[in-house]
């Protein structure tokens, strides 16, 4: 990330310029989320070229980000019929098109809207950007990457390793949680978190958290709620102005790299990730995943195995939720065809 040169008093980076730079695509760019994500990725010394897509006009946020001097091009893109020559070229494309919750609603109840505009943009990956990492942000995840996966399935392009939910926002609350609760050093702390991303399929392992934290009964009750609520704590204390869109687009600047940095052929890149799963029962499932230059290199058995009993029993308990989630987004394609 950069820093502030005290002879120039410009923005320089720290790291040493890559061998390899990648091609990023933002899909949703104008909303709470994509710009500032966008203006994340403006920094990040693995991206040579970052197009903005929105059907709103994106091109103000493009000529506003394209002067910060970081090397990254930038372009924007307005309207469907735009959006070919955005994706054209893409090694991965971000996807926080829709719309947000507002209090008393759950992320299943945005699924009418979403779940359209994810098919339809998905369709536009499948025939345009076809070997792209695709990263969907879109709400209700449990079933939106489903949609994506039936989608691209539909078009002969389904790559499983290609394809994630973006949970990263799971762990980054989970480890500043645990690390206040227990005044940890954050950049110690690292909790897996698994299953879904909605409610009680949010669930994160305590018991493997690094450090190895000891915890009550009560706390890991505690925490465990606080960080399955973390998303409604934030639509409640915006009441009715949106979700999160600060802490995603740290989270998803964060899950873009580690994606970079694979590609990039960097070893021992892990992140928990919605993804296809032969992890439990399952087909899609959120667990940590070692990335590498095609995407999802392995996922880590170990991390289900040795469970607490609290665990255990909402391991069992949050799979007919997820399940549901995921065969409503499915059949919400098959229907369509
Ligand atoms: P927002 O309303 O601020 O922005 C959404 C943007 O999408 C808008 O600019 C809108 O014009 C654009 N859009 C709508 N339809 C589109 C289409 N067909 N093509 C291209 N762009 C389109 O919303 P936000 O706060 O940025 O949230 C976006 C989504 O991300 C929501 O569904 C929200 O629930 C989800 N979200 C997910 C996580 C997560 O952890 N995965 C976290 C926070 C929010
Ligand atoms: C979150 O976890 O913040 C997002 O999924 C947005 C939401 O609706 O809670």
């Amino acid at each position: 990330m950069g820093i502030v040169s005290p002879e120039s008093g410009s923005c320089e980076f720290a790291a040493p310029p890559r061998a390899s730079t990648f091609r990023v695509a933002v899909l949703g760019a104008g909303g709470g989320i994509g710009q500032p994500l966008s203006l994340l990725i403006k920094m990040s010394p693995l991206v040579s070229s970052l197009n903005l897509y929105d059907i709103a006009n994106v091109r103000g946020i493009a000529a506003d980000l394209s002067h910060c001097n970081s090397p990254c091009r930038v372009a924007g893109f307005s309207g469907a019929a735009e959006l070919a020559r955005c994706l054209s070229g893409a090694d991965v494309v971000i996807i926080p098109a829709g719309v947000p919750r507002k209090p008393g609603m759950t992320r299943d109840d945005l699924f009418t809207i979403n779940a359209s505009i994810v098919k339809t943009l998905v369709e536009a990956v499948a025939d345009l950007a076809p070997t792209a990492l695709i990263h969907i942000i879109s709400n209700p995840v449990n079933s939106t990457v489903p949609i994506a996966a039936e989608v691209l399935k539909q078009k002969g392009v389904y790559d499983p390793r290609k394809l994630f939910g973006v949970t990263t926002l799971d762990v980054v609350r989970a480890n500043t949680f645990l690390a206040q609760k227990k005044n940890l050093r954050l950049v110690d702390v690292d909790v897996p978190v698994i299953g879904g991303h909605a409610g009680t399929t949010i669930l994160p392992l305590l018991s493997k958290a690094r450090p190895a934290t000891v915890l009550t009964g009560d706390e890991v009750e505690e925490l465990t709620a606080r960080i399955q609520n973390g998303g409604t704590e934030v639509v409640e204390a915006k009441a009715g102005a949106g979700s999160a869109t600060l802490s995603m687009a740290y989270a998803a600047a964060r899950f873009l790299e580690s994606s970079l940095r694979g590609l990039d052929g960097d070893q021992e890149v892990y992140e928990c990730a919605y993804v296809q799963s032969a992890l439990t029962e399952l087909p899609f499932f959120a667990s940590r995943v070692k990335l590498g230059r095609k995407g999802v290199e392995a996922a880590v058995p170990a991390d289900l195995q040795g469970l607490s009993g609290f665990e255990e029993r909402a391991l069992e308990a949050l799979k007919p939720e997820l399940r549901a989630s995921i065969d409503k987004g499915l059949a919400f394609v098959r229907k369509e065809e």
